[in-house]
């Protein structure tokens, strides 16, 4: 039988990527996503990919969203925690709001979704998760303190949970993607964006399924030695 997995924004940008790359490899697919009703419909329209829309801030939502996942589709062998927002501003002049809403969407989510199948995944022997955190994790950005913050965090949530998963089976590893061609990085506004793709030695944003063929690489089969890293895919804009 195909291993299921559960990517959290998987319907546009990076988790499409990756929602499109792990179905054509053979594994049965949920994709999560949090608002765009539209793009989510186009998106499994195009895919066959069902979509289940519900809020990776909130646990209770986790934790029964999940569960019905796991009753249409079934046990999830592989989570990809994707789902993130920016709501960027400098430090003197970020809100709470700005604060508490990308904790909690990029971080906290991290948490409510590894908890909901994490027992499951213990049972059965076997897991993969990859967490999506950020090149700005790692480097800290400028107008970004709350997005850097869980990003960061993800990366120490990251090693923390693979020690725990190590000897059941489960390998937990993180992927660090620099400027990717999404709607969020388009977001970024244009004198500030050129500047940043003159600091990537490449030369040019990445590509989404730049990022989808290393969460490949990290959920097979045979990747069971990978765990607690932290794949850096940026263009050589922060080598670390
Ligand atoms: N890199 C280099 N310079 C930057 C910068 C950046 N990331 N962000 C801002 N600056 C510069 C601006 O170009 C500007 O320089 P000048 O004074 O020379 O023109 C200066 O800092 C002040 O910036 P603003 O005039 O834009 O100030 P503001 O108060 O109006 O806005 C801001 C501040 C909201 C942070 C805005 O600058 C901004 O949106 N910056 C982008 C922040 C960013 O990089 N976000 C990443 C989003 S994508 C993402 O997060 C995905 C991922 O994981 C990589």
């Amino acid at each position: 039988m195909a291993k299921i997995a559960l990517v959290t924004g998987g319907t546009r940008g990076i988790g499409e990527a990756i929602s499109i790359g792990l179905k054509d490899m053979g594994y049965a697919v949920a994709a999560n996503y949090g608002g765009n009703d539209e793009a989510a419909r186009k998106f499994t329209d195009a895919t066959g990919i069902p979509a289940y829309k519900f809020d990776v801030g909130d646990f209770e939502s986790c934790t029964a969203a999940i569960g019905k996942i796991e009753q249409e589709v079934g046990p999830v062998d592989i989570l990809v925690n994707n789902a993130g927002i920016t709501r960027d501003g400098t430090m003197h002049r970020m809100t709470l709001e700005q604060w508490d809403a990308v904790i909690r969407t990029n971080l906290t989510s991290c948490f409510n979704c590894c908890r909901a199948v994490i027992e499951g995944m213990r049972e059965r022997g076997f897991g993969r998760i990859v967490n999506i955190g950020s090149v700005n994790g790692q480097a800290g950005q400028y107008g970004q303190a709350n997005y850097a913050a869980a990003k960061s965090g993800i990366h120490g949530f990251t090693k923390a949970v693979a020690l725990e998963g190590a000897n059941k089976g489960i390998t937990v590893n993180a992927i660090a993607p620099g400027y990717i061609a999404t709607d969020m990085v388009r977001a970024v506004p244009e004198k500030v964006l050129e500047k940043i793709v003159a600091q990537i030695p490449v030369g040019r944003l990445g590509e989404a399924e730049e990022i989808a063929r290393a969460v490949l690489f990290l959920v097979a089969d045979d990747a069971g030695f990978i765990t607690g890293s932290t794949l850096s895919i940026n263009g050589g804009q922060h080598m670390y």
